[in-house]
């Protein structure tokens, strides 16, 4: 019995993979056998992932799109045949970066848009490319990278949580929807990471007041990494995860208020 998770002859689309969790996501799946699609926004950064994944021997795509924008999801995604596994990870939680942490009482609602459209409006839309030719293959896995912003609140973050918890919900329904056709669907929740979005808060401040206050709610005292993520990710990626669907699975180091 192979307990390892062989993902050879598998098509996988990663968004939001030009660095960070994605970046880390698509070269561990490249690592497993699959041919990964990355994608973002940003061309410079899919290709150099595509370039790293190539160079360690791997197969990969750049798929630059947005996926905000529907078209262009769906059109991509038609080029490239359907794909086998999606990975929802492409998000934002601010317009730039770790964003403005205004509460809810104070937002703009002309601000709130822009989360939505990434974080919710964006895991929609890829979902409802590829679910066909999933369906059509009798095989499939969606993973959502949510937050847990969406599980326990945020205080500062009521738009970014709210939408992630939209994500997250989308997944039990398309677990019940889909599941008689072996696909699965589940979202990972992740506490506070170091990448590049999270970098201000711990580039020489891992230890100013706000970077201590944060991390006092970890039983683990660090920030996530990207590769704290990745077998889990290949897990629910794999038929080895064949049984797990319509879950919240955590990788948090153990965040809690209880603290
Ligand atoms: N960093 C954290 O502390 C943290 C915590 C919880 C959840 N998350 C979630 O994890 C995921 C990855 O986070 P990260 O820290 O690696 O982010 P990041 O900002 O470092 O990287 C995200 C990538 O997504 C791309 N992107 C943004 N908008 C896009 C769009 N509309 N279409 C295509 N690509 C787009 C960006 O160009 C960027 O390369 C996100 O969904 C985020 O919400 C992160």
């Amino acid at each position: 019995m192979n307990t390892v998770p062989q993902l050879d002859g598998r098509k996988v689309l990663v968004t939001g993979a030009g660095q960070g969790v994605g970046r880390g996501l698509a070269l561990a799946f490249a690592g497993a056998g699959a041919h990964v699609l990355v994608n973002d926004l940003r061309a410079e950064r899919s290709e150099q992932v595509v370039e790293e994944i190539r160079a360690a021997g791997g197969a990969s795509s750049s798929v630059p799109f947005d996926v905000t924008d529907y078209g262009a999801v769906a059109g991509a995604v038609a080029e490239h045949g359907g794909v086998d596994i999606l990975v929802n990870n492409a998000g934002n939680a601010g317009a730039d970066g770790f964003g403005d942490r205004s509460r809810f009482a104070d937002s703009d609602p002309a601000d709130w848009d822009m989360f939505l459209r990434v974080n919710l409006y964006g895991v929609l839309h890829c979902t409802r490319a590829v679910l066909p030719s999933m369906i059509a293959g009798r095989w499939g896995r969606v993973l959502t990278i949510v937050s847990d912003a969406a599980r326990t609140g945020d205080a500062g973050g009521a738009v970014y949580g709210a939408a992630k918890a939209g994500a997250a919900g989308l997944t039990r329904s398309l677990a019940i929807e889909n599941g008689r056709f072996n696909i699965t669907a589940n979202n990972i929740s992740l506490g506070t990471m170091r990448t590049p979005l999270t970098e201000p808060l711990w580039a020489e401040q891992a230890d100013s007041p706000q970077a201590k206050a944060i991390l006092q709610n970890y039983a683990i005292r660090r920030p996530g990494l990207p590769e704290d993520v990745t077998n889990l990710a290949l897990l629910l990626g794999s038929d080895q995860g064949a049984w797990i669907t319509g879950q919240t699975i955590c990788v948090n180091g153990g965040y809690s208020f209880a603290l």
